[in-house]
């Protein structure tokens, strides 16, 4: 039996992805999953990470993102890959290297080398990055609650952005960048024209 095909969607705050990731797993009959939270742990780890009362560095929260991934994929995302199943996730590894590495300062090498122990060989077949410049995401964030990373100032939304980039620009063949300003029908047919490429015969 092949391996079910592992597509994940990143992007800072009100990129749009959770929108993508949900509507790309229904239509393909994948399973939809998210981090962080999508365990009975996570869900726990979830409550403190988003917790505004209750700040902690960001070594702190890369290491409880990390507990979380490391579960998450041992026990949801490889088991149904391994079954032939399709997984579909919203934010995955990358949201480390971008928020604590990138926004948060912590070392990308030691980020990078915490990754491996958490996920393994646990790696997505492409990851689709929703790019949408800082200030499109303020004005869409306006409208929402806001929890403490979504707080963050404009400067951690920037270097966030920027590292995504950065992360997409240096391995072309697991990631694709999808303009995410655009209006809805728009940023779908785009996913769409990527995932068809990536993702044939779904
Ligand atoms: P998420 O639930 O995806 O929120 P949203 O849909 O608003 O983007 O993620 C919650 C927050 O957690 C979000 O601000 C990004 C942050 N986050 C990290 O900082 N590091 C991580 O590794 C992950 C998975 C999320």
């Amino acid at each position: 039996m092949s391996r079910g095909r592992f597509v994940v969607f990143e992007g800072i705050d009100a990129s749009g992805k959770s929108t993508q990731a949900r509507r790309v797993a229904e239509d393909r009959g994948a399973r939809f999953t998210f981090e962080p939270g999508d365990t009975p742990l996570g869900a726990d780890l979830r409550r403190w990470l988003l917790d505004a009362s209750a700040p902690m560095s960001p070594v702190t929260e890369s290491l409880l993102m990390l507990a979380d991934r490391s579960h998450h994929a041992a026990t949801v995302i490889e088991p149904e890959l391994a079954a032939g199943r399709p997984v579909v996730s919203d934010r995955y590894w990358a949201s480390s290297i971008a928020y604590q590495g990138y926004g948060g300062g912590v070392d990308l090498a030691l980020l990078h080398a915490a990754t491996e122990l958490a996920i393994g060989d646990c790696r997505p077949d492409v990851t689709v990055l929703l790019d949408v410049p800082v200030e499109v995401a303020d004005e869409r964030r306006l409208r929402d609650h806001r929890d403490r990373f979504e707080s963050a100032d404009v400067a951690f939304h920037e270097r966030v952005r920027a590292g995504y980039l950065e992360l997409a620009a240096a391995d072309p063949a697991h990631w694709r960048v999808v303009n995410g300003a655009d209006d809805l029908a728009t940023v779908c047919a785009a996913v769409d024209a990527v995932l068809a490429e990536v993702w044939p015969g779904a």
